[in-house]
């Protein structure tokens, strides 16, 4: 019987645990051409949510292109996904004469796929791209809204925060222009590294700066989470009492990924026909950070010595509210308040922590955090 609990790809179907609001929230901004800057922590479900809202828009209705910037290393790879995903959504139909159009300027080579999908590619030289050029790439936008007025057209940039290390900063000045230009186009910027998203969006002199309204991603709360799981453990001949999947979530805080997981090790380990009790469920979590104990090990050691500090503060405090309060500097033996900033700095740089849901920093990775508790103990 395979394991019903999946995790590290994208989640759909009966895999995926509600979201109800956050799918009805997105649909509804997506309508009403809502300029969005989606965040949330790593594996949060950004990109699963995503595809369902994407999925739950109508044909009919709405045109939704979905960009991912993720794999992009530098402008010219930004503009080949924008006008790829831009021709495809202008369909295959007249294809070069319509996609010629589409990108003035620019000549693209074409290649339809088995699937009959466009793919653009153009040609690579380093700056080689004008700026009049990467206009004409995010203006396609405008031209499939202008030839599809009873359809409302829905952009969707998802892994947004590498745009930041593509090296070229004209794109977020001329997508600012782009997106404040027309006001019946959907714009989502989805994004994890939580320290560059605020940076686009909430520095002054960023040029994204306040140009779309928020939307947090948070973690899948325990009243959804626990019948989705007793009803996997039970449909695969297993049961789990409820006060063991409240214990299992008190460890993994309800994050989707490290929850799934999580549920994954002790399904595995509890026979058929049997029960997943609280002792199976510790097993299942020392599996887990047995496996991952030399990688914790070998990072705990890469950080500076005040940055372990605060590492240790947060996970023991999990979450951590005042981090320069007197009391917390003095129990973790910070020497000054700069210090246990430079800190937070350092290890919200390098994704360790982020600002929790309910106030406070806490341990991204919920296993480390549980790692650092059962290591570093006062
Ligand atoms: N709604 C959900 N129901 C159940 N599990 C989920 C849900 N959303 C996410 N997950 C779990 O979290 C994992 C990561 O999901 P996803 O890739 O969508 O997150 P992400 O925020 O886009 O991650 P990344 O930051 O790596 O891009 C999935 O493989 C799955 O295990
Ligand atoms: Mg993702």
């Amino acid at each position: 019987m395979p394991n019903p609990f999946s995790y590290g790809g994208i989640v759909s179907g009966n895999e995926f645990c509600n979201r109800i609001k956050e799918v009805n929230d997105l649909i509804r901004a997506g309508l009403n051409a809502e300029k969005l800057f989606i965040h949330g922590e790593r594996r949060i479900g950004k990109t699963s949510l995503l595809r369902k809202v994407i999925n739950r828009f109508s044909k009919e209705d709405v045109i939704p292109v979905l960009i991912n910037v993720w794999k992009c290393v530098d402008a010219a790879d930004f503009v080949n996904a924008c006008a790829s995903r831009f021709a495809e959504a202008e369909g295959a139909s007249g294809l070069l004469k319509r996609i010629r159009a589409l990108f003035e300027g620019l000549s693209p080579a074409v290649t339809v796929g088995d699937d009959g999908k466009p793919s653009l590619t153009f040609e690579r030289k380093p700056g080689r791209f004008s700026t009049a050029q990467l206009e004409s790439v995010l203006k396609a936008s405008w031209k499939i809204a202008d030839s599809n007025r009873d359809k409302q057209l829905v952009v969707i940039f998802d892994e947004f925060q590498q745009i930041r290390l593509l090296g070229d900063d004209r794109i977020e000045r001329i997508l600012r222009s782009v997106v404040q230009e027309r006001s019946d186009i959907a714009w989502f910027f989805c994004g994890s590294r939580a320290h560059l998203i605020r940076e686009m969006f909430l520095d002054s002199g960023s040029p994204l700066y306040r140009s779309a309204g928020h939307y947090p991603i948070e973690a899948i709360t325990d009243e959804d989470w626990i019948p989705f799981i007793v009803q996997r453990f039970e449909a695969t001949e297993r049961d789990i009492p409820e006060a063991v999947v409240r214990k299992l979530l008190e460890a993994t805080s309800g994050q989707p990924f490290y929850t799934q997981l999580l549920c994954s090790s002790l399904w595995d380990i509890c026979e058929p026909g049997g029960t997943a009790t609280d002792s199976l469920m510790d097993q299942a979590l020392d599996i887990l950070l047995e496996r991952e104990s030399t990688t914790y090990l070998t990072l705990w050691n890469s950080l500076p010595e005040q940055s372990k500090r605060m590492l240790r503060a947060i996970a023991l405090e999990n979450p951590l509210e005042s981090p320069f309060s007197g009391e917390v500097l003095f129990r973790y033996g910070f020497k000054s308040p700069s210090s246990a900033g430079r800190a937070i700095e350092y290890l919200t740089h390098h994704d360790l922590i982020a600002g929790s849901t309910i106030g406070g920093y806490m341990v991204i990775d919920r296993f480390l955090g549980i790692w650092c508790r059962n290591n570093f103990r006062m």
